[in-house]
């Protein structure tokens, strides 16, 4: 009965059925555009040593997953070539090993470092985490890669301080909606670039102090205009080469500027070494999806103990994850353009056939 419910929503939704063994997930054969993607029927994934199944209710959609798709983003070794580094969804399967944390059908959402954009997904248990009371399952999927990137940043990386100015660039990106409320949660100050008036007004609302278009405007002297001349104390930078003189003008004295990404470009020409030198700035760089599993899951416990508390509806100052839109996962082609054409504020989230 479970197996016709299953395959009845599935032709609903016009999906080919799916076998016990096998599952329907996000699929291209080339490396290219979104035209490229499709829905394809794979082997189900069973959980190993410590593992979990998960089965997925909703994934999101993250710039990663556009670079991968256009083969300039190769999944780590070991990890799944299916797009999507975040889940949510329920347990239903327990691998050997696990330590009792969860049981089946316990709601949970992942960090992953594939694998995502499928009915199942296995992942280690402790990249799991419990879903805050009030969260829906599918803002739920919007939470992992963004939040956990904003945290890591934010305090591991850049260790931001009770009244430090926070520059974000891409400010209405996933990572980049993330990083505003954690640093409002910091005591710290969030001033954003963007690249519309809409995104800016978005930013003010959830929490930044200034916005900056960088498209209209040189965000470096607006910054300083508004830190009185003294600059910023950390600088989240997802950009890279088009902005590298901007933010070593607009960091103060020691700052800490986090490179993240290179959205624009990665080649510099110019006197770099010379004005971070003279600014003693500190130029950080990371990518969470390479790290080993071990500093993953310091990264999710840390993360679940002292900021998944304050998604909940009783926290004083609610942390919210930002939708933009929600696709059922057969639309996966459009949900790619929308977000090739910075469309989206927040996150793009993709719901998976139940
Ligand atoms: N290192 C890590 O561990 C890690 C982890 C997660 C994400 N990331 C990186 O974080 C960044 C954000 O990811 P996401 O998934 O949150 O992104 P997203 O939601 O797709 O947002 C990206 C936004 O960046 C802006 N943008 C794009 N190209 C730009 C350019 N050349 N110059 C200035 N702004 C540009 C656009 O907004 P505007 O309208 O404002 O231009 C766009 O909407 C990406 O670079 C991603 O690779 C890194």
């Amino acid at each position: 009965m479970q197996r016709c419910l299953r395959l009845c929503s599935a032709r609903n939704r016009g999906l080919s059925p799916v076998s016990t063994e096998n599952m329907l997930a996000v699929h291209f054969d080339q490396p290219g555009g979104p035209e490229n993607l499709h829905l394809k029927e794979v082997p189900k994934p069973s959980p190993g040593e410590g593992e979990v199944l998960l089965k997925v209710v909703a994934s999101a959609l993250n710039r990663a997953d556009l670079s991968q798709r256009q083969g300039q983003y190769a999944p780590p070794p070991g990890a799944s070539s299916i797009l999507g580094l975040e889940a949510s969804g329920h347990v239903a399967e327990l691998g050997p090993g696990c330590q009792g944390h969860w049981k089946i059908g316990d709601p949970a959402m992942a960090l992953l470092p594939g694998g995502g954009q499928a009915q199942y997904v296995t992942v280690p248990e402790g990249f799991l985490m419990p879903i805050p009371e009030g969260v829906s399952l599918s803002q739920a999927a919007a939470i992992p890669e963004a939040w956990l990137t904003a945290f890591q940043l934010l305090h591991l990386l850049g260790n931001v301080q009770a009244g430090d100015s926070v520059l974000i660039h891409a400010g209405l990106s996933g990572v980049g909606t993330a990083a505003i409320q954690l640093t409002r949660l910091a005591g710290a100050i969030p001033l954003v670039t963007a690249g519309s008036q809409h995104k800016l007004q978005m930013a003010e609302k959830l929490g930044a102090a200034a916005g900056f278009n960088y498209k209209e405007e040189d965000f470096s002297e607006a910054t300083l205009r508004f830190t009185k001349g003294t600059g910023v104390n950390i600088i989240l930078d997802c950009i890279g080469g088009s902005y590298w003189e901007k933010n070593v003008n607009c960091l103060a004295l020691d700052g800490r500027w986090v490179l993240y990404g290179l959205m624009g470009g990665a080649n510099i020409s110019g006197p770099l070494f010379s004005k971070l030198l003279s600014k003693r700035g500190n130029l950080i760089t990371t990518l969470l999806r390479s790290r080993d599993n071990k500093y993953k899951q310091m990264l999710v416990k840390t993360f679940t103990e002292q900021i998944l508390p304050h998604f909940s509806t009783e926290s004083l100052q609610r942390l919210l994850p930002v939708l933009d839109k929600v696709y059922p996962v057969t639309k996966i082609q459009e949900a790619h353009v929308y977000m090739e054409k910075n469309k989206n504020v927040g996150k793009i989230v993709l719901e998976l056939p139940q």
